[in-house]
């Protein structure tokens, strides 16, 4: 396995792929079995895999950690191998973005940022589509792979291929969790004993709200109140229902329901999100 760093290396090697099938797994690093669980998919499906390791600068806001984001290609790169991808590609933010300031930047529409992640963050949601975009140009992949633990990014990564005719298939993977069902995270790094066992409280109340709808509770309030209640201890950013098809409000007569969460986890701040189906 190679590990690439320039733009038009990876071209080059590309070259000659023209009739394979490409996959392309985008990551920010710190790979943890989640990451992997998209990679084993990809090398299953393609001829080629490309995992790209790259801390994107542009959906992070001023006060979020962007510097403190954890950095660990050679064991990125360990692990990739191990899966048996082909190439990661570890560009820099200069080989990436000669100027971020006049940037042409790939803006998702205000109905699908105005909630959830996308309010609480400005900006990030324009940041992943455009970087996104570019890595999809880059690598000229078949098939790109996207965990359904970030499911707002998935619904606009998804939305984004359909809207500009972007020639590449999205594969959806399903979220991969500890035993006691924290999902797996690169930002889990960030916490100590006592703040995963408050972290644990995001994959609990979403258990607790599927149960409560096998009991046949559709009140959305309820539902959420109830999540609200485990949630106790953590600095809430949100707890919302929505259809998965769409992304908008549930309602009762939808038949599927996605509840997602944010939340901080005290005394660290880390900003962790979680959903299930319910
Ligand atoms: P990152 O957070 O590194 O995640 C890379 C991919 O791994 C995403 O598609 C994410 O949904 C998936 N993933 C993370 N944790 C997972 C888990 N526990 N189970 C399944 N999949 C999981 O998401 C990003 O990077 C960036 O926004 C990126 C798309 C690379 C653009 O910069």
């Amino acid at each position: 396995m190679k590990i690439v760093h320039k733009i038009s290396e990876l071209k080059d090697i590309l070259k000659d792929k023209k009739a394979l099938s490409i996959g392309l797994v985008p990551t920010m690093g710190a790979l943890h079995q989640g990451h992997g669980s998209l990679i084993k998919k990809s090398v299953e499906d393609n001829d080629f895999t490309i995992v790209s390791v790259f801390v994107n600068p542009v959906q992070f806001g001023i006060n979020e950690d962007f510097d403190k984001y954890p950095r660990t290609l050679e064991k990125d790169a360990k692990l990739a191998e191990e899966l048996g991808a082909d190439i990661v590609f570890a560009p820099s933010v200069d080989e990436m973005y000669q100027d971020t300031k006049e940037l042409t930047l790939v803006c998702p529409p205000y109905s699908a940022i105005n909630k959830l992640c996308g309010k609480s963050r400005p900006g990030h949601f324009d940041g992943v589509a455009t970087v996104v975009s570019k890595l999809f140009n880059i690598s000229q992949c078949t098939r790109a792979y996207f965990g359904q633990k970030d499911a707002q990014q998935l619904f606009i990564i998804k939305k984004m291929v359909k809207d500009l005719n972007l020639n590449v298939e999205i594969i959806p993977c399903p979220i991969v969790r500890e035993k006691d069902g924290l999902a797996l995270s690169s930002r889990n790094s960030y916490l100590g004993d006592e703040a995963r066992n408050d972290a644990l409280k995001l994959s609990k109340a979403l258990n607790y709200a599927k149960e409560l709808r096998k009991k046949g509770v559709n009140d959305k309030q309820l539902l959420c109140d109830s999540a609200l209640k485990i949630l106790e201890g953590t600095n809430v950013d949100y707890v919302e229902i929505v259809n998965p098809e769409t992304f908008e409000d549930w309602k009762e007569t939808d038949k599927k329901a996605l509840m997602l969460i944010a939340a901080k986890i005290p005394p660290t701040d880390t900003r962790l999100i979680d959903n299930m189906e319910i």
